[in-house]
């Protein structure tokens, strides 16, 4: 099977790109795939938290830092030896974030379930649409209780944009699992966060699964 490319993109700051790419490729590692991660935020947090990863832990995650043009052939270089390569984007549609859309065979965006984000997130989807490419809003931080109000569900559908239906709960796991360069799935595997993303992380390898033609 050829690699897959995941790219985790949202031009609003503080959704949950580098949380969910930490913590999907943590748990796509511990089923055994061959997962790359690159990191394109000048921020670097993805890359703090892969330096944070206890040494000589098993599943090793590969990642490499780039920016601009390079991220490009860095992506190609990883599909290359890797069964996932999942990116990180900064939180604006520059050169890197723009290139990784267009290599992405899924991008996935993450997105807390209210008006303010929802408004915020169409910058992305308008950018997503525009090259073209499948989508799938995933919604994180999600209050324990009650579902979403009908309005925001409205407005949600109104996007035409594809929602996973696996969410991700408001958890403290996500964070006191990245602290120790680990993702839920490793840090509290029985978890409800762990669970949680376990859940997302098989729903969209069921979307990536139908080979696209590159
Ligand atoms: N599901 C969640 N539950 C609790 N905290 C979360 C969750 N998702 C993200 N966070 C926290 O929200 C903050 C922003 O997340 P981050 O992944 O850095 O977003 P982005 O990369 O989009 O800027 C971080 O402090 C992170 O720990
Ligand atoms: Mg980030």
């Amino acid at each position: 099977m050829p690699a897959r490319i995941v790219t985790i993109a949202q031009q609003k700051g503080g959704a949950g790109k580098t949380s969910l790419t930490a913590h999907l490729a943590a748990a796509f590692a511990g089923q055994g795939h061959r997962v790359a991660l690159i990191d394109i935020d000048p921020q670097g947090s993805l890359t703090a938290w892969a330096g944070l990863r206890p040494a000589g832990f098993d599943p090793h995650l590969n990642l490499s830092t780039v920016s601009g043009w390079r991220t490009g052939p860095e992506v190609e270089r990883q599909a290359r030896e890797h069964d996932l390569v999942l990116i990180d984007c900064p939180p604006h549609g520059e050169t890197a974030a723009k290139l990784a859309v267009r290599a992405a065979d899924l991008i996935v965006v993450p997105m807390q379930p209210s008006p303010l984000d929802l408004w915020a997130t169409r910058a992305t989807i308008d950018l997503i649409a525009a090259e073209k490419r499948p989508l799938r809003l995933v919604l994180n931080r999600v209050p324990a209780r009650g579902s979403l109000s009908e309005a925001m569900a409205r407005e949600l559908a109104e996007t035409g944009a594809p929602i996973a239906d696996a969410t991700l709960g408001n958890r403290q796991a996500f964070a006191a699992a990245l602290v120790e360069g680990l993702g839920v799935t490793e840090y509290e595997p029985r978890g409800q966060a762990a669970a949680e993303m376990n859940a997302l992380a098989a729903e969209l390898l069921g979307v990536l699964a139908p080979a696209r033609k590159r």
